[in-house]
């Protein structure tokens, strides 16, 4: 089983690690995020290497976050490895600098599991298709090889699936359809999606990620008939989380897990 969600309640998801502390998608936000903070979920981006592994990044490309350039797909696993991916976090967030971060490595997906392995639950991110052919399969591959396929639904395994992009979703979906998934949406998608839309989505996803900008009263009952786990990214601030959390959302992403942590032990 996975682990023990502390409020089932409010799923707390460490968003790139706890990565307000700590330089995102590194073992230092993560390990944050997940030992020190006791987030339910490590939320893991993924992107895909030139010669065919899954990293967790962010962005599609290794300027931001990395001292090196260009896209993540034009580079080797071999030449990502040789990256500083937590430099850059010193500079723009002077106020939690710390010399260990300095020459941080990007992890492969594979890593992160097995750093981590049953303790932890998994919430993962894939891009689309057209930019990565082959993500699904090889997530799928990873997950298998770490025992982590046909774990139970949505709360109940270690892994939850998630993107933005509907078709990665859907092969998904037909390449597993044990893996729970998650449609992320962007912001401004609730003001024009009809329930229609939405119960579409159902067919194969059991939760929905919004914006939680997106976010109101009446629609979040809507999402909630319709049976959608509701997991709002990315909530920062605490009046944000309480506003939420009476809105009767099932969790969220945040930078700042222990935050959440608190407000929703809040009552
Ligand atoms: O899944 C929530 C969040 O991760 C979606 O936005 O851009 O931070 O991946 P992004
Ligand atoms: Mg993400």
């Amino acid at each position: 089983n996975a682990k023990t969600l502390k409020h089932e309640e409010f799923m707390n998801v460490a968003h790139r690690g706890a990565s307000g502390y700590a330089p995102e998608h590194t073992f230092f936000a993560y390990d944050k995020g997940h030992y020190e903070i006791g987030a339910d979920y490590i939320e893991v981006d993924l992107q895909m290497t030139k010669d065919g592994h899954l990293i967790a990044l962010h962005d599609e490309k290794l300027d931001r976050t990395t001292n090196g350039t260009g896209l993540v797909k034009d580079h080797t696993l071999a030449e990502i490895k040789q990256l500083d991916a937590g430099s850059w976090f010193n500079e723009k967030y002077p106020e939690y600098a710390n010399e260990a971060y300095v020459g941080a490595q990007v992890p492969t997906l594979d890593e992160v599991i097995s750093r981590y392995g049953k303790n932890a639950n998994y919430y993962i991110e894939t891009k689309s298709p057209d930019v990565y052919p082959g993500m699904e399969e090889a997530l799928l591959a990873v997950l298998d090889q770490h025992g982590l396929l046909k774990e139970g639904r949505l709360k109940q395994g270690h892994v939850l699936v998630q993107s933005f992009s509907n078709e990665s979703l859907l092969k998904m979906h037909q390449l597993n359809s044990d893996v729970p998934l998650v449609q992320l949406t962007s912001k401004g998608f609730m003001s024009s999606a009809t329930e229609a839309t939405l119960r579409q989505i159902k067919t194969y996803a059991d939760g929905f990620g919004p914006s939680f900008q997106d976010l109101t009263k009446e629609n979040t009952a809507l999402l909630k008939s319709i049976g959608f786990e509701i997991h709002p990214y990315t909530v920062n601030k605490e009046e944000d989380m309480r506003r939420l959390n009476d809105y009767g959302v099932d969790g969220v992403f945040t930078n700042y897990p222990d935050v959440y942590e608190r407000i929703s032990n809040e009552k």
